[in-house]
């Protein structure tokens, strides 16, 4: 026998047609390619023929079975993106999303970035010296020569690796940024006015107040002709824009080897305004910071000719300033990453 396969073939795309979903599909699929399927019959029934019939036959079948291939892949492909569809329309936007946490700059950045900010305004540079110094700018340059009691407090976290490129220099963790000063003044003439903040290395025990590792900014003026009183104004401006206008500062003489004459800033307390409370110890002043006029030597190590320059210098510690501005009384709580505290500011 030989099929009609004009009729199969409107039987098959009307079978194809109502199916409505996968299950269908899938089931017309069978009917006609499965193994037990139309065209294993169709195929089957072309070796009853005579072998002259055979090839126009098997053509006729292998064009129906192509075409029906086709129409059933094309379905499966359309119930497929219906019922994506159909699930889209499900999708209710008006269910509020999952809120990813966002993150921001540490109270420490924030307090930097803050201090540098008020002396870009003034007309400073902001400059960062590396880490890892040598012992001569850390120390000798600023006239802090090796027998000196004021390296004691400082003299320590040297690196084993020296210098690969002069076995004669030692290298340190830097104790302050006021290295930054010897490296500015090698490489620029003046004027110059820069800040520079960064990380610093003591040998100190960790406790409330004090960390081995915590933050200064430096700050270096260098003219022809300038004088303590451009010291004051400055700080005074700077330390007014930091705390607010109603705070009040003195200047303590003090000593430091790289400046002459050197003072320590107190600020008027801004929790009590100098009644005297626990911030302050009772006293009314916080100490904020240390300054001076640039020493001799200090010009001499860097090579400027003698006489010819005055400049300014302070330093001060981020962290102590942070504490003092938003009351925090532990100086671990900056570096315990405890996002309950970091959260707060
Ligand atoms: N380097 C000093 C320290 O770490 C701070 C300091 C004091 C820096 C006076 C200065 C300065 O530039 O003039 O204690």
């Amino acid at each position: 026998m030989t099929f009609d396969y004009e009729t199969e073939k409107q039987n098959s795309r009307q079978k194809i047609a109502e199916a409505a979903d996968i299950k269908q599909i899938e089931a017309v699929r069978l009917e006609y390619l499965g193994r037990k399927g139309k065209l294993a019959a169709m195929y089957a029934n072309l070796t009853t023929l005579p072998i002259e019939q055979r090839p126009e036959e098997g053509k006729k079948i292998n064009e129906f079975r192509d075409i029906i291939t086709q129409l059933i892949e094309e379905k499966k492909k359309d119930i497929v993106s219906k019922e994506r569809r159909g699930s889209l329309k499900q999708l209710d936007v008006t269910i509020p999303g999952v809120a990813h946490p966002i993150g921001h700059k540490h109270i420490l950045t924030q307090t930097i970035e803050e201090i540098c900010s008020i002396f870009e305004q003034l007309g400073f540079a902001v400059e960062e010296g590396p880490e890892i110094e040598t012992e001569f700018n850390n120390f000798t340059a600023l006239n802090i020569p090796a027998d000196h009691p004021s390296r004691d407090g400082f003299d320590t976290f040297y690196l084993k690796q020296q210098d690969p490129s002069d076995k004669n220099v030692n290298l340190l963790l830097r104790s302050h940024t006021s290295p930054a000063q010897i490296r500015i003044m090698e490489k620029h003439k003046p004027p110059l006015a820069v800040v520079v903040p960064g990380k610093v290395y003591r040998p100190d025990a960790v406790d409330a107040s004090h960390c081995f590792m915590f933050h200064q900014i430096e700050g270096l003026l260098v003219d022809a002709d300038v004088k303590f009183s451009d010291l004051k104004g400055l700080l005074t401006v700077f330390l007014k824009r930091l705390f607010g206008e109603k705070i009040k500062m003195r200047f303590r003489p003090h000593f430091f080897p790289f400046t002459e004459p050197s003072a320590e800033v107190d600020i008027s307390c801004y929790i009590c305004e100098g009644e005297g409370c626990s911030v302050c110890s009772r006293k009314g002043w916080l100490e904020i910071m240390g300054c001076g006029m640039v020493h001799p030597e200090v010009f001499k190590a860097v090579g400027y000719p003698k006489g010819k320059y005055t400049g300014l210098a302070f330093g001060l510690g981020v962290e102590r300033m942070t504490m003092l501005k938003h009351g925090i009384r532990d100086i671990r709580l900056f570096f315990e990453n405890d996002i309950r505290f970091l959260e707060q500011f």
